[in-house]
C-alpha cells in the first residue's frame, strides 16, 4: 500500500516508493554544502536535458543553480526556446510553471519543485467568477469588451481571454498589450491584479472614475449599472500579498531618512504607491535601473525581498533598500529550496518525474492562442 507524507516546510507530493521514488524527507537533513555539490552533480548527469528557469524573487541558494533567471516575461520566452530540454524544472510558482507547459513542446516535461508554490494573487480569479462577470457584464449592456490577463492567473483563465480575442500580458509589457487591446475594443476587463490594471490605465488618460473595481463576491462586482456603463476599463478585485503591503507613508518615512534616496515600485504596488515614487517598472526594469545607477546614489524599492537583497549585494557602491524595513519575502516563491529542486533532480536521474505540472489540451490550447498573442504583439 502507498501513502503520502506531508512536511509543513517541503510539502508532499510523492507516493513513496512506487518503483523506486525517492522520498523528500532523506533531503531535509543534507547539509548546504552537500545540497549544492549535488544539485551540480545531477545538472552534469542529466546535461542538456533538462534546463532549470528561475524566477528573480527566488532565493539566492536556488538561482546559484539556474540556467536562466528572468521576469514571467523573459521565463515564458525561455520556456518556448529551449526544445532539446526534456524537462524543464520551474523555480518559481505554479501559473508560471503551467505556462511553461503550455509554451514548451509536447516531448517536454515540467516540474514545479514544490506543488505548494502558488500565488495567492492568480487564486484571487476563478474561472466561475470570471464568467458570471463577463455575462453579468454583457446583461448590463456592455459588449464591446476585451479581457487581458495578466500572467499571474490559472491556465484557466489564460483560455477564457483566448477564446474571446483577448491576449496575456506581463508587468514587463503591459503598456504596449494595453495599446493594443485599446484599438480593438472600447473597453478592456482586467484581471486579476487591480493596482497594474490602474497604474496602466491612467496611462492612456483613462481617468480613475473611468475605472469600475470588480469584487466577484457582490452583485454587478459592487457597481451600479450606471457605473458599469461609465467605466472604460473594468479591474478585478485582486491584488499581491506582497507588493500590495507597500503604502504611501513607507515612500515618506525613506525620503524623511535620506533625502537624496529614490524610490522605485514595481506596477503591483497601489496607485498612491506608484504616483509617490520616483520610477516604476517590472522587475526586468528594476534590475536594469539599478545596474545602470550612477554610483554613490540611494535606492528604496518596493519589490520581493529576495531580489532586492540581492540587488543590494550586486550593487555595493550603491545604496539599496527595501522601501518598508518590515515587509516579507514572498512566501510561495520561498517554498521552492535546494531540497526540492534536488529531490527533483535525483529523480530524474533516476528515471522519474515528480511533480509535473501538466495543463489539460483544451485549456492549453485556448491558453497558447492567448499567450501566443502576446509574445507576437512583442
Ligand atoms: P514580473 O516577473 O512580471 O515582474 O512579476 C512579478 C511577480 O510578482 C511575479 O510573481
Ligand atoms: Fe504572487 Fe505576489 Fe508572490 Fe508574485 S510576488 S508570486 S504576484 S504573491
Amino acid at each position: 500500500m502507498s501513502s503520502t507524507i506531508a512536511s509543513p516546510a517541503l510539502t508532499p507530493q510523492v507516493t513513496l516508493n512506487p518503483g523506486g521514488v525517492k522520498k523528500i524527507q532523506d533531503y531535509l537533513t543534507l547539509s548546504e554544502q552537500q545540497l549544492a555539490d549535488r544539485i551540480e552533480q545531477a545538472r552534469h548527469q542529466l546535461g542538456d536535458r533538462v534546463v532549470i528557469l528561475g524566477h528573480h524573487y527566488q532565493r539566492d541558494d536556488v538561482v546559484a543553480h539556474a540556467d536562466f533567471t528572468g521576469d514571467s516575461f523573459k521565463l515564458a520566452q525561455q520556456a518556448k526556446t529551449r526544445p532539446n530540454a526534456e524537462t524543464i524544472i520551474f523555480a518559481g510558482v505554479h501559473f508560471m510553471a503551467e505556462s511553461a507547459d503550455i509554451l514548451s513542446g509536447a516531448h517536454q516535461k515540467v516540474i514545479l519543485p514544490d506543488l505548494a508554490a502558488g500565488c495567492s494573487m492568480a487564486d484571487m480569479a476563478g474561472l466561475e467568477q470570471v464568467e458570471s462577470a463577463w455575462e453579468q457584464l454583457a446583461d448590463s449592456g456592455i459588449t464591446s469588451l476585451l479581457p487581458i490577463t495578466y500572467m499571474n492567473s490559472s491556465a484557466a483563465i489564460k483560455a477564457f481571454c483566448g477564446q474571446r480575442d483577448g491576449v496575456v500580458c506581463t508587468s514587463s509589457n503591459a503598456v504596449p498589450l494595453f495599446d493594443w487591446a485599446l484599438k480593438q475594443q472600447e473597453r478592456l476587463f482586467f484581471f486579476p491584479d487591480e493596482h497594474l490594471g490602474r497604474n496602466t490605465g491612467v496611462k492612456f488618460g483613462i481617468g480613475l472614475d473611468e475605472m469600475a473595481v470588480w469584487d466577484p463576491r457582490l452583485p454587478l462586482g459592487g457597481n451600479t449599472v450606471e457605473q458599469i456603463q461609465k467605466a472604460r476599463l473594468y479591474l478585478w478585485k485582486g491584488f499581491c500579498s506582497v507588493h500590495g503591503r507597500f503604502l504611501p507613508r513607507h515612500v515618506d518615512d525613506r525620503r524623511a531618512e535620506h533625502p537624496d534616496l529614490k524610490v522605485l515600485v514595481h506596477p503591483e504596488c497601489r496607485y498612491e504607491v506608484v504616483v509617490k515614487s520616483d520610477l516604476h517598472g517590472s522587475t526586468e526594469y528594476i534590475i536594469k535601473t539599478i545596474k545602470e545607477a550612477p554610483v554613490g546614489s540611494e535606492w528604496a524599492v518596493g519589490t520581493e525581498l529576495n531580489l532586492v537583497n540581492r540587488l543590494a549585494k550586486q550593487n555595493p557602491d550603491k545604496f539599496v533598500t527595501l522601501l518598508a524595513p518590515d515587509l516579507c519575502m514572498c512566501a510561495t516563491m520561498f517554498r521552492i529550496s535546494p531540497e526540492n529542486l534536488l529531490w527533483s533532480l535525483e529523480n530524474l536521474v533516476a528515471g522519474h518525474v515528480v511533480n509535473q505540472i501538466k495543463v489539460d489540451d483544451e485549456t492549453a490550447k485556448w491558453a497558447l492562442v492567448a499567450l501566443d498573442r502576446m509574445l507576437d504583439l512583442q
